[in-house]
C-alpha cells in the first residue's frame, strides 16, 4: 500500500470554481447511489464487475477479484487501489454510464462481514438485492435486506444464475412475498433455464433478449403489440418458450402491477432475470434500474428540517471509519456521505457533535474516471476524509451558521461475544487506549459485566475480533486475550424494570457504554424461558437484523 498523503494530488480531483445552482442541480439529477445486497456467492462480484465494465472503469472481466485465489488480480484495478492508497474495492465504486454518475457502496460479505456492511446501507439511496435462482432468498440477503425495508428506500432485484438450473421463477417471486414481504413485479421473464436457456422475455422494453446471440449479431427480436412475436420465428417452436408464453399470461392476469410509488417507498421490488456471469440480461438490468432508481433526495435532521440536496451549503454524516491499511501510518478514513451543496478541498466545516471547526484539506474522492476533467462532490457523493481521530460513526458535518445534524445512525445488534482481558496487566494503559479508539470505529460494541466491571465485546461478524487483536498488538502493542461467549442475542432492559438477580450464566447481564444494561442471551429458548418468567419486562434489540 502506498502512502495516501503523498499522492494525494494525484486522487483528488479539486473544484476549480464554484459552479452555478443550474449545474449543481444537473449534477445532483445525475447521481445514483446504492449498494448491491446478497449472500455469498450470490454474485455480487461478478455482477459489479459487469456493471464496472460497462462504465468502462475495468476492460476485461475477472480483474476485480482473481477467482480461485481469492486475491485480487493485478490489473488496472489494482492501479487504481495502488493510486488512491486504500482499499476501494472494498468502499466506494464511481463510474459514469448512460447519462448517470453511477456511486456503488460495497457491502462487504463473507469473512468481512461487520457492522460497516449494515451502516454503509444508511448511505445509499436505493438497493439491488441480488438472488442465486438455484437457492432463493439465503440468510444473509434477508437480514441486508431488513435494513434495507426500515429505511423505506427502492429495492431493485436481480435473480442471478440463469444459465444454470435454477427454481421456478414463480416460486422465487412467491418467495420474495413469503419471506421478505415485498410484492415482487417482475419485469421480464425467463424463457428456459440452465442449457435450456434460450432468452428472456422482456415486459418493459417489449421485446425478446436473446440468449448467446451477441457474437451472432441478432440480440433482440420486438414484441407484437399483443406480445407474442411473428409466428415464423423458430422460437415459437421451443417448450420454453410456450412455457415462457403461459406464464407470462398467468402474470398479467393474477400478478403485481407494476406501482412505481410502492417501489420507491420499497413496498414492491421489480424483479429482472440473467446470468451476470455470461453478461445476460445485465444492461437490460442496469438501463432500467438506473432509469428507475431515484437521485439524491432531501434528508432530516434531529429538529425535523428537511436539507434539500441542492441547497447552498455543504452537509454530510459520517457512516464508516475504516483505518488505514498502511501499518507506518495510524490515520484512519472517515466516509462521508454529501446531503447537500457541494463538498470542496480544503474547506472549513463545523463537527455538529462538538461545534469544533475542521479544515478538510486531506480527503479524496473516489473517482473512477481520473481523465475526468472537472469533478465535484455533491450529493450523493461519497468523500473520503483522512482523520487523526476527530470523527465518530454518525457525526454531521456542515458549512454555514445553522447548525445541521442528522439523527444518530442506528446501532446494530452484535451477535457474537468475546471476553476480553491484557494478556500482560502492566501495559493497561495502551490497553484502554486501544480498546477506546478501535471502539470508536464502531466495527466492534464494548459491554462490561454488571458487576465487575470485565470487558466484553460484541460484533456481527467473527473477522472483527481477530482484526480487533490484530491490531491491539500491532498498533498499541497490547497483547489480548479473548475467551469465546459464543452466539448470543443482545436485549436491552429498562433499568427501573432491572433486578441483577433476574440474570444467570445463559442470561449474562451487561452494560452498554452508555451504562445501559442489557441481557446476552445463550439463545432464544433462553430469551423465551425470561419471558415467561418476567412477562412484565420490556426487552429491545437495537436494530434487530434476526
Ligand atoms: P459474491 O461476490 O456474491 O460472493 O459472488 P461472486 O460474484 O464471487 O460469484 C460466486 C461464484 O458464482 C463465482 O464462481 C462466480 O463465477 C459464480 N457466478 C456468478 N454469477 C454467475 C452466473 O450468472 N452464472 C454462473 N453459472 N455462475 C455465476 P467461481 O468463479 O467458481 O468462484 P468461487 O466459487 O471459486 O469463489
Amino acid at each position: 500500500m502506498i502512502d495516501t498523503q503523498e499522492n494525494e494530488g494525484d486522487i483528488t480531483t479539486m473544484i476549480e470554481q464554484p459552479v452555478s445552482k443550474k449545474t449543481l442541480d444537473q449534477a445532483i439529477a445525475k447521481r445514483r447511489t446504492f449498494a448491491i445486497i446478497s449472500h455469498p456467492d450470490a454474485g455480487k462480484t461478478t455482477i459489479t464487475e459487469q456493471m464496472l465494465l460497462f462504465g468502462g472503469v475495468i476492460r476485461s472481466a475477472g480483474t476485480v477479484k482473481g477467482k480461485k485465489s481469492g486475491q485480487y488480480a493485478t490489473s488496472d484495478w489494482m492501479e487504481i487501489e495502488k493510486k488512491r492508497g486504500i482499499s476501494v474495492t472494498s468502499s466506494v465504486m464511481q463510474f459514469d454510464y448512460a447519462g448517470k454518475r453511477v456511486n456503488i457502496l460495497d457491502t462487504p460479505g463473507h469473512e468481512d462481514f461487520s457492522e460497516d456492511t449494515y451502516r454503509t446501507l444508511m448511505a445509499v439511496d436505493a438497493a439491488v438485492m441480488v438472488i442465486d435462482t438455484a437457492k432463493g432468498v439465503e440468510p444473509q440477503t434477508k437480514k441486508l435486506f431488513q435494513v434495507v425495508k426500515k429505511r423505506g428506500i427502492p429495492i431493485f432485484t436481480f435473480m442471478n444464475k440463469l444459465d444454470r438450473d435454477g427454481r421456478e421463477p414463480l416460486d422465487l417471486i412467491a418467495e420474495l412475498e413469503d419471506l421478505l414481504h415485498i410484492e415482487g413485479y417482475a419485469m421480464d421473464w425467463p424463457i428456459g433455464m440452465g442449457k435450456g436457456l434460450k432468452g428472456l422475455y422482456d415486459r418493459q422494453n417489449k421485446r425478446i433478449e436473446l440468449y448467446g446471440s451477441e457474437a451472432k449479431g441478432e440480440q433482440f427480436i420486438p414484441l407484437n403489440a399483443d406480445g407474442t412475436i411473428d409466428p415464423s420465428n423458430p422460437l415459437t417452436e421451443e417448450g420454453e418458450y410456450q412455457d415462457t408464453l403461459g406464464d407470462i399470461d398467468l402474470l398479467n392476469e393474477a400478478g403485481n402491477t407494476l406501482d412505481l410509488a410502492k417501489v420507491a417507498t420499497g413496498d414492491q421490488t421489480p424483479v429482472f432475470f440473467g446470468s451476470a456471469l455470461t453478461n445476460f440480461g445485465v444492461k437490460t438490468f442496469l438501463d432500467s434500474f438506473l432509469s428507475m432508481a431515484p437521485a439524491p433526495a432531501g434528508h432530516k435532521t434531529v429538529d425535523d428540517k428537511l436539507v434539500k440536496p441542492d441547497a447552498d451549503e455543504f452537509s454530510g454524516f459520517v457512516f464508516k471509519i475504516q483505518a488505514n491499511m498502511n501499518p507506518n501510518h495510524r490515520d484512519r478514513i472517515a466516509f462521508v456521505r454529501v446531503t447537500s451543496g457541494e463538498f470542496e478541498k480544503g474547506m472549513d466545516v463545523t463537527l455538529a457533535r462538538t461545534g469544533k471547526t475542521l479544515r478538510l484539506n486531506n480527503a479524496t474522492e473516489f473517482m473512477s474516471d481520473e481523465r475526468e476533467q472537472v469533478s465535484r462532490a455533491v450529493a450523493g457523493d461519497i468523500v473520503g476524509l483522512y482523520d487523526t481521530g476527530n470523527f465518530a460513526i454518525g457525526d454531521s458535518i456542515y458549512t454555514g451558521k445553522e447548525k445541521i445534524q442528522f439523527p444518530k445512525l442506528p446501532q446494530f445488534t452484535p451477535e457474537l461475544f468475546v471476553r476480553v482481558t491484557p494478556k500482560n496487566v502492566m501495559k493497561q494503559k495502551s490497553f484502554h487506549k486501544g480498546m477506546k479508539q478501535l471502539v470508536q470505529e464502531g466495527a466492534i460494541q464494548l459491554y462490561k459485566t454488571w458487576n465487575t466491571d470485565d470487558y466484553v465485546l460484541g460484533a456481527v461478524g467473527q473477522l472483527q475480533f481477530e482484526v480487533f487483536q490484530y491490531r491491539m498488538l500491532h498498533e498499541y502493542h497490547s497483547e489480548v486475550e479473548m475467551t469465546p461467549i459464543g452466539s448470543r442475542t443482545a436485549r436491552w432492559i429498562d433499568p427501573d424494570q432491572l433486578d441483577p438477580s433476574m440474570a444467570s450464566s445463559r442470561n449474562l447481564l451487561v452494560k452498554d457504554l452508555a451504562g445501559q444494561p442489557l441481557f446476552l442471551f445463550e439463545n432464544r429458548f433462553a430469551e423465551n424461558w425470561f419471558h415467561d418468567k418476567y412477562p412484565d419486562v420490556q426487552l429491545t434489540a437495537k436494530f434487530q437484523t434476526d
